[in-house]
């Protein structure tokens, strides 16, 4: 059988070449952060020369504050929009926006994402929806929008942030919603890339403790116990993640789809 459109060996051979993201549109959700891995993954592709749209939710003023930065530091052009990525008409109308504003998407990073508050018990059930909302259907429904544009434009690359916490279940922190959601998504990777083998890619990377302010309401000697488990003996910066969507984005991993890859400084490998 022909490879198909979307499923072909790039032409180019050069490393460079392979990375270079000059000429493509990238999306990344849930990037209104100052140092949270959705704007450290824009940053990466802006480098390699993308054009980027980001969301924010509830942190416009933080959005806007990237979208001028990636715009000024890396020459691209760069916009913001509001979306809630548990609300279907919501996430479509972010996909025909950017594609009205950018003329297409080549590729989409599924970010967004809440963390677990407690435990099944400890917690009303609405707060296990409320995960499990945002962080499996919210990026469940980014794939069924960008989708039918890949499966239209006969490529693209679905990236999700999943996490380590899809693998394992952190001790001591109780937090089964979102494993249970990371986990969905790491299998919602590997389930998209049999869907759309036709057309497109889909990979996830998971993240282990990120230093990006999202775990800062937890109790220093937690942070200390966590740290403890952690082989490399640290958190990480988010820019020890960049260069993983970058490559899952790029034409340097036609070859890779329904891959995780994990980047936990060592935690889930002992
Ligand atoms: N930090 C870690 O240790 C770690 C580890 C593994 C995985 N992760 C995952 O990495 C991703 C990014 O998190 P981060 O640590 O970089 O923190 P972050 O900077 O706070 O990013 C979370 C983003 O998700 C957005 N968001 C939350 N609920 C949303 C919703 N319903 N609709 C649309 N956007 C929503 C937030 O928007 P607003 O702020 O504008 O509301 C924010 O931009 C998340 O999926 C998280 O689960 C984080």
């Amino acid at each position: 059988m022909p490879p198909s459109k979307g499923n072909t060996i790039p032409e180019a051979s050069r490393l460079t070449d392979l990375f270079s993201l000059k000429g493509k549109v990238v999306v990344v959700t849930g990037a209104s952060g100052p140092r949270g891995m959705g704007i450290e993954a824009a940053r990466g592709c802006a480098e390699m020369g993308a054009d980027v749209a980001i969301t924010y939710s509830s942190r416009k003023e933080g959005a806007e504050k990237n979208v001028a930065e990636l715009e000024k530091e890396y020459g691209v052009k760069a916009k913001c929009y509001k979306c809630n990525v548990g609300d279907y008409p919501d996430v479509e109308k972010l996909v025909s926006d950017v594609i009205k504003d950018f003329g297409k998407i080549d590729a989409f990073i599924a970010n967004a994402g809440a963390t677990a508050n407690g435990g099944v018990l400890d917690e009303p059930k609405e707060e296990w929806d409320k995960v499990i909302h945002t962080d499996l259907n919210g990026t469940a429904y980014c794939a069924k929008a960008v989708g039918a544009h890949f499966k239209q434009r006969g490529k693209g690359s679905f990236v999700i942030t999943a996490s380590m916490s899809g693998h394992v279940a952190n001790f001591p922190q109780e937090q089964t919603s979102y494993n249970v959601a990371k986990a969905g998504c790491i299998h919602m990777a590997r389930s998209l890339a049999n869907e759309w083998r036709d057309f497109a890619r889909v990979n996830s990377i998971s993240p282990g403790y990120i230093d990006t302010g999202l775990s800062d309401f937890i109790d220093q000697e937690t942070q200390d116990l966590w740290n403890s488990m952690i082989p490399l003996g640290r958190n990480g910066n988010a820019k020890e993640l960049k260069g993983a969507y970058v490559y899952f984005v790029s034409d340097a991993s036609s070859y890779t789809t329904g891959a995780d890859i994990v980047i936990d400084g060592g935690y889930t490998c002992r």
